[in-house]
């Protein structure tokens, strides 16, 4: 996990990365771009589930139009590029029609190669009658190549007994973990989500989270972030063709990225622009990258972080992970 840096420094930075949200179709908008400049696509596309900024059509005609828009993401996507595709279920008289299956299909007839698929776990959502509430989404992390960017280190997590050591072998009585926390793994979720109280990582955007505007499927700027730190250097170029009110723009901005969101509704990328000025400004309310996620009793001592660790730049004098 990276150590936070002043507030002065990072407003400052966050002029300096280049941001556009254009209002225009994905389609048509990528036939202007040059091949492979983005070095990550992240996205949800519409779901074809009949919201207010969509016409509901057969799964077919919606995949094949997806389609003709996927080859054009793969064309601007860098050679050690990522594609992140982030979908939930197409539902039709009740039967669920999970999209990544669908998508997986999509990519991999294109060559690209999946890293993760990630399951987006959250707390709330719609009660169902007839089936088990859903309360995961999924993100399908592609690469283009065996030779992509993945800063690890940058999207690592803290971990909950960083006090663990070796047991026995060569390393016994060694502190087993790494100082700068652990890998957050294919499952994100349960962060401590203060105003809920109660266990959740990467809160789906409802109306209480700080975050929430009047689109109705906002992503988390958080859930990008991630993505972003690990797929993407600084200046890089970062993607977003359905950007809605431009989570992607933030979480890029945000982290040092240069950005560009495609968005049809005018009324969203004006939501956008407002808030990547209230980000700007410092005014944005945003949830931060990496709440701790579980809080051990404090008289656990593996709760503590291990001697040899304490001069770890990631450390502070009281023993804390930054
Ligand atoms: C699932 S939402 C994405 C929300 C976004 N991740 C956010 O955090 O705000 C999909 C978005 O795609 C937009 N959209 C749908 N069809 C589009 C098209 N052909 N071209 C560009 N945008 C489109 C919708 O208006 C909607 O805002």
């Amino acid at each position: 996990m990276k150590a936070e840096e002043p507030i002065e420094e990072i407003i400052n930075q966050l002029y300096k990365s280049k941001s556009q949200m254009i209002c225009g179709d994905a389609y048509k908008t990528l036939q202007d771009f040059d091949d492979e400049a983005f070095d990550l696509v992240i996205t949800s596309p519409p779901y074809n589930v009949g919201k207010q900024y969509e016409i509901k059509e057969s799964i077919e005609d919606y995949l094949s139009r997806q389609e003709k828009v996927i080859q054009e993401l793969i064309r601007v996507t860098s050679e050690n590029g990522s594609i992140c595709w982030q979908v939930g279920n197409y539902v039709d008289k009740g039967e669920i029609f999970p999209l990544d299956i669908y998508y997986y299909q999509i990519f991999k007839k294109y060559g690209l190669k999946l890293r993760n698929r990630i399951i987006w776990h959250f707390g709330h959502g719609l009660h169902a009658s007839n089936r088990f509430s859903g309360r995961y989404e999924t993100i399908l992390w592609f690469t283009k190549n065996d030779n992509y960017i993945f800063n690890l280190d940058d999207v690592r997590v803290p971990a909950k007994y960083p006090g663990k050591r070796h047991f026995k072998g060569s390393k016994k009585g060694q502190p087993s973990g790494n100082p700068r926390g652990k890998n957050p793994t294919d499952i994100w979720e349960i962060v401590l989500q203060d105003w809920e109280n109660e266990l959740w990582n990467i809160p789906n955007v409802k109306s209480n989270h700080p975050e929430k505007t009047g689109h109705p499927c906002q992503f988390p700027v958080e859930l990008v972030e991630r993505c972003v730190l690990a797929l993407t250097n600084e200046n890089s170029w970062v993607l977003d063709p359905y950007a809605g009110v431009g989570s992607t723009i933030l979480a890029s901005v945000k982290n040092k990225r240069n950005v560009i969101g495609i968005e049809k509704e005018k009324e969203y990328v004006d939501i956008a622009e407002k808030r990547l000025r209230d980000l700007k400004e410092g005014t944005l309310k945003l949830r931060p990258i990496n709440k701790p996620i579980h809080k051990p009793k404090s008289n656990n001592k593996l709760t503590k972080p291990p001697q040899e660790w304490q001069n770890h730049s990631l450390f502070n004098k009281n023993g804390q992970n930054e």
